[in-house]
């Protein structure tokens, strides 16, 4: 099948960006990210789109930008954290070399904390969180070929023990 090399899925801020980038880089591919596609495209932020239009239609602009960039590229791609939410995109990754980047609820509240740029996180992170993953954590496992869990470990850890877990061969 043709497309990304390697599709990352997990909640937000799981470092999908940065071990994404890492895991290009030493698989010698190009790395792409669905949110910076949307926010290019769209000239405003993601919690700008939320705003002004809600999180509906911020999905919609969402699915097209995941199934162009499914389609288009070829290196690791990260998808933003509720693309697999939606039933299309989920039955397009069957078959694909999809790694879901895992961490605890304690974990993410540590590394998000309050944060106004993540619209769905901006009050009650804790509670937000734990219904947040009781929702998809099934979804991302449902879709995943290898799961790596992040917690206490570092981009570079978890960039090796993806890259042990693919067996893929490094350029
Ligand atoms: C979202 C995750 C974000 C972004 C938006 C919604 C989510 O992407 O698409 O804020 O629903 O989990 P990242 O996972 O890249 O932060």
């Amino acid at each position: 099948m043709s497309g990304p090399l390697v599709v990352l899925v997990g909640p937000m801020g799981v470092g999908k960006s940065t071990v994404g980038q890492l895991l290009a880089e030493r698989l010698g591919v190009t790395y792409r990210d669905t949110d910076d596609d949307i926010v290019a495209e769209q000239g405003r932020t993601i919690a700008e789109i939320f705003v002004d239009e809600g999180e509906s239609a911020f999905r919609a602009v969402e699915k097209q930008a995941v199934h162009r960039a499914l389609a288009e590229h070829d290196g690791v791609l990260a998808l933003g954290g509720g693309s697999i939410l939606d039933a299309d995109t989920r039955a397009l990754l069957a078959g694909r070399r999809v790694v879901y980047l895992s961490m605890d609820v304690e974990e993410a509240v540590k590394r998000t904390g309050l944060n106004a740029a993540r619209p769905l996180l901006a009050v009650n992170p804790r509670k937000q969180w734990r219904e947040l993953m009781e929702a998809r954590r099934h979804l991302y496992e449902e879709v995943a070929t290898a799961v790596v869990a992040t917690d206490g470990r570092t981009p570079e850890e978890v960039t090796e023990i993806a890259l042990d877990t693919l067996e893929l061969k490094e350029a």
